[in-house]
């Protein structure tokens, strides 16, 4: 039936086509998006769609609530909506040679207590080089795919993740009824090519690499596109499960596979570390030939309970780690040797080198490390180098190419003093087994104009105070310039005040004016309330990173009760840094950094002054949802159920604190056999007494039947 032209449509006639559509169209996208059967071909969905759009041009006042042009097509410009993950996605942790995997092994074993030939089988498989997908499946059918934004919040693709081939839109067979399927959408080579060959052609954007193709596809606000990207996507893991389909990653994978999910072929499963190093270089053996991106090798800890037991460290997992390939190479020539001094006062050798080419980036610096790499590589100014770049690490100086070393080139001497202006003799600290640190370091601290200046910029960075309009380049101005001299953290939060007394203005200076001097001052002013754990992040503290310090800010819950504790920890308070110890992740180093840090005079003045100018927030303590969150925790005796270091991670997730001893300010004590003195001093004192079972009934968790000990 010819259809009539949209300029001959009655009002009438325009709204029954414009309903008739929406009903039409919706069909189609059912049985498009969620049936994963369309009964028209493209173009003919396009082209209702078209004359749906034609009609609603003409007349503007007829679009329909349900009008189909609201929920899809390049021209609704409307952002991503956010999907917050019912379980984080995490990150792994990376290995880079055989000993780092031996050494994640041990450290499995370790916290599980195994013996060294206790049996653990290992899954290996590859590291698809694409971007992390979660997919929702309700009753076998697909719900939402997010991508995985900051671990907890991703964006909503659901319906790009839909016009993916590989991605069922329901589950095959028997199915959880809720499943959060994980796993890697990737591009091939060949539809990377064939992609960029096109976009050449159309005049759209060319794609740097597969990875950064398959984002840019997935992420098109119009799905008809990215149904034409051909993405592809590999599950191996999951998150959210009403019921897990099985107890170890290889049956939960091949579960999936029996879902209706492609899964890596090359993933397997051993019993020895030897075994996934040989098939570690078997799978880098047949990488130029997968068709697809990998970067690496993942090994997970098999058995589903264990995991479970192994947790999480921060982000990633106990029981998984990356084996990374090893970086793409050149070679070029090494003009000079440049010693640079870090934010912690680090004397760092770096090479400055002959640009070149290195797996796609221009390197035109490369670390050196330290005066030993150094001299054991015999490295002078003129020779030719060999670098090698990995991921986004600083590319390194693998070693020289010594017939092409130029006469007369001189050994490199590592200069003794800072070459800061105060020239304070540099320093080599004595490492935990006491031997001497590789690692040479400026004495000035916050009086070296190197550190001070870095400090400052990780004082203003965005997960510190976060200053808009403040970053590096405006504190290497503020702080060379005599109108402002911002040299400490407290001159930040004077700077407006200057600027009133003062006769030069900011307003005047080159590169502001009064709008964007007015804003950078209300930015300042805007932050002058701040979160705790920002504060104590921002102070630069060697080993305290942002982790590091949202325990201790929730821990402490105010400034005041931190920084008494931090000062008796640096008077040598044995109390104060037990307790501090007893914080998850938090050991002898982190100790040792808050006690330095807080011993001197200058860092205490410093600190006071920034606090005086500031409104700092108390930190939320871990919500009371657990019967034992608040508590204080002595675990005793030797446990049979769990190690000792499991029981620690257990009761902190759970809010509780651990303590070493028994005090009148213990909650709680959970005896194993052979439990003494501890045992005598809290009947003593009248505190509750508990067993290994009667622990983990309260946490309300199975007792575990592994004895770890054994
Ligand atoms: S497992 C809890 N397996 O690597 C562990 N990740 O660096 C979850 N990735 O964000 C990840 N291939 O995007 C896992 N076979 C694989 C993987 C893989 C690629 C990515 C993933 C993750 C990142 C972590």
């Amino acid at each position: 039936m010819a259809q009539k032209p949209v300029e001959d449509l009655t009002e009438n006639e325009a709204a029954e086509e414009l309903a008739r559509l929406a009903a039409e169209i919706a069909g189609h996208d059912r049985r498009y998006f969620q049936e994963d059967a369309p009964t028209v071909s493209d173009a003919e969905y396009d082209a209702l769609r078209r004359r749906n759009a034609a009609i609603e041009a003409r007349f503007p006042e007829l679009i329909r609530e349900d009008s189909p042009s609201a929920r899809v097509g390049s021209e609704v410009s409307e952002k991503f909506g956010k999907i917050r993950h019912a379980l984080p996605m995490l990150s792994l942790d990376n290995a880079f040679s055989d000993e780092d995997v031996r050494d994640f092994a041990r450290r499995v074993r370790r916290f599980l207590k195994l013996a060294e030939d206790a049996p653990l089988a290992i899954t290996a498989e590859p590291k698809i080089d694409g971007l992390s997908l979660s997919l929702r499946y309700e009753g076998g059918a697909l719900v939402s795919a997010a991508t995985r934004g900051d671990g907890t919040t991703g964006e909503d693709v659901t319906r790009n993740a839909r016009t993916v081939t590989d991605i069922p839109n329901r589950l095959k067979g028997e199915a959880p009824d809720v499943f959060e399927v994980r796993g890697e959408v990737y591009m091939s080579h060949a539809g990377f090519a064939a992609l960029n060959e096109h976009q050449a052609e159309t005049g759209g954007p060319v794609y740097a690499n597969p990875r950064n193709a398959a984002a840019g596809s997935l992420r098109q606000l119009d799905a008809g596109i990215t149904r034409q990207r051909g993405l592809k996507f590999f599950a191996y893991a999951w998150g959210e499960a009403s019921a897990v389909p099985g107890e170890t990653q290889t049956e939960v994978v091949a579960a999936l596979g029996r879902m209706g999910f492609p899964v890596n072929p090359l993933m397997a499963r051993f019993d020895t570390i030897e075994g996934l190093i040989a098939h570690y270089h078997a799978i880098e053996e047949k990488r130029s030939s997968l068709g697809y991106d990998i970067d690496g090798v993942v090994y997970k800890v098999d058995d589903l309970a264990l995991q479970r037991r192994l947790g999480f460290v921060s982000r990633s997992p106990r029981w998984a780690i990356a084996h990374k390939f090893p970086a793409e190479q050149a070679t070029t020539v090494l003009h000079a040797i440049e010693i640079q001094v870090g934010r912690t006062g680090a004397l760092t050798p770096v090479a400055k080198l002959d640009p070149v080419t290195v797996g796609g980036v221009v390197v035109q610096n490369a670390t050196l490390h330290n005066a030993e790499e150094i001299e054991r590589l015999d490295v002078r100014v003129g020779d030719t180098v060999k670098i090698q770049r990995a991921g986004d690490v600083i590319p390194q100086v693998l070693g020289i190419v010594p017939e092409k070393r130029p006469a007369g080139a001189e050994p490199f001497s590592f200069p003794s003093v800072c070459p800061c202006e105060l020239k304070t003799e540099v320093v080599r600290e004595e490492t935990a087994s006491g031997a001497q640190s590789v690692v040479r370091r400026c004495t000035g601290e916050f009086a070296c104009p190197f550190q001070r200046r870095e400090h400052l910029k990780l004082f203003v960075s965005r997960k510190a105070f976060d200053i808009e309009g403040l970053g590096d380049k405006q504190i290497d101005l503020f702080y060379d310039d005599p109108d402002f001299r911002v040299r400490t953290p407290a001159d930040i939060f004077k700077m407006r005040g200057r600027n009133e007394a003062g006769l030069k203005k900011l307003k005047d200076k080159e590169g502001f004016g009064e709008v964007s001097a007015r804003n950078l001052f209300d930015a300042i002013e805007a932050r002058r309330t701040i979160a705790l754990d920002r504060l104590i992040f921002s102070l630069g503290i060697r080993h305290v990173g942002e982790a590091t310090a949202k325990t201790l800010a929730r821990a402490y819950g105010t400034f005041d009760a931190f920084h008494a504790a931090a000062m008796k920890v640096a008077e040598g308070d044995a109390e104060a840094a037990a307790e501090m110890d007893a914080l998850e992740d938090i050991g002898e180093a982190v100790i040792t950094a808050v006690s330095r840090f807080f011993s001197e005079e200058h860092n205490r003045k410093l600190v006071e002054e920034l606090v005086a100018e500031l409104d700092v927030q108390e930190a939320e303590k871990p919500a009371a949802t657990s019967p034992v969150s608040g508590q204080t925790i002595v675990f005793t005796g030797s446990l049979e159920k769990m190690t000792r270091d499991e029981a620690k991670a257990m009761a902190e997730a759970l809010g509780a604190k651990v303590a070493g001893s028994v005090s009148r300010k213990t909650d709680l004590v959970v005896a194993g056999p052979g439990a003494g003195s501890k045992l005598a001093k809290a009947s003593e004192l009248g505190i509750e007494v508990i067993d290994e079972d009667a622990w983990f009934a309260r946490i309300g968790r199975k007792v575990p039947e592994a004895d770890p000990a054994a």
